[in-house]
């Protein structure tokens, strides 16, 4: 299983969803490949930002070694599930479909939810954890049994 996370900046809130399914991933030694991305470019081969990386700290998640990326059409055949955080998001992404099975592999995240941006708002970091974390571990119950 191949998951791709996806937010606008790629430094915020995709970061921190890969690096908490990655380590639940690993707790359950399942063997499936996490990674993010952004839909912006401003961003690209830069750090998570230190809000959001601060927070995955003090839940004892380390995303420090993580670097933006920039979504590119190509992905949709590099991985099995692509996870957006809102609905722009969700747009963005499926406007760079090329058919039916790309479309497909694009998913809210939270169903039937967004996860709000933190970038302008220092206290939804520790809120966005939360449903984050709490998601994930959804997740794994969720696709695991076909993995
Ligand atoms: P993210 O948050 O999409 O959760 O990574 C943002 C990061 C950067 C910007 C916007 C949102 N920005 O405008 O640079």
């Amino acid at each position: 299983m191949k998951i791709l996370m996806v937010c606008l900046g790629n430094i915020c809130r995709s970061p921190l969803a890969h690096g908490i399914l990655k380590q639940k991933v690993k707790d359950k030694q399942l063997n499936w490949i996490v990674e993010s991305a952004g839909t912006g470019d401003w961003h690209i081969g830069e750090a998570p930002d230190r809000r959001a990386i601060a927070i995955a700290k003090k839940y004892g998640v380390d995303i420090s070694g993580q670097r933006a990326r920039h979504f590119q059409p190509a992905f949709f055949n590099e991985y099995d599930l692509i996870f957006v955080m809102d609905r722009q998001n969700f747009a963005d992404v499926c406007a760079q479909a090329e058919n039916k099975d790309d479309l497909e592999k694009v998913q809210l995240f939270l169903d039937d939810d967004i996860v709000p941006d933190p970038y302008f708002d220092d206290n939804l970091f520790d809120p966005v954890f939360q449903m984050i974390d709490k998601r994930c571990t959804e997740v794994i119950a969720e696709v695991s049994p076909s993995s």
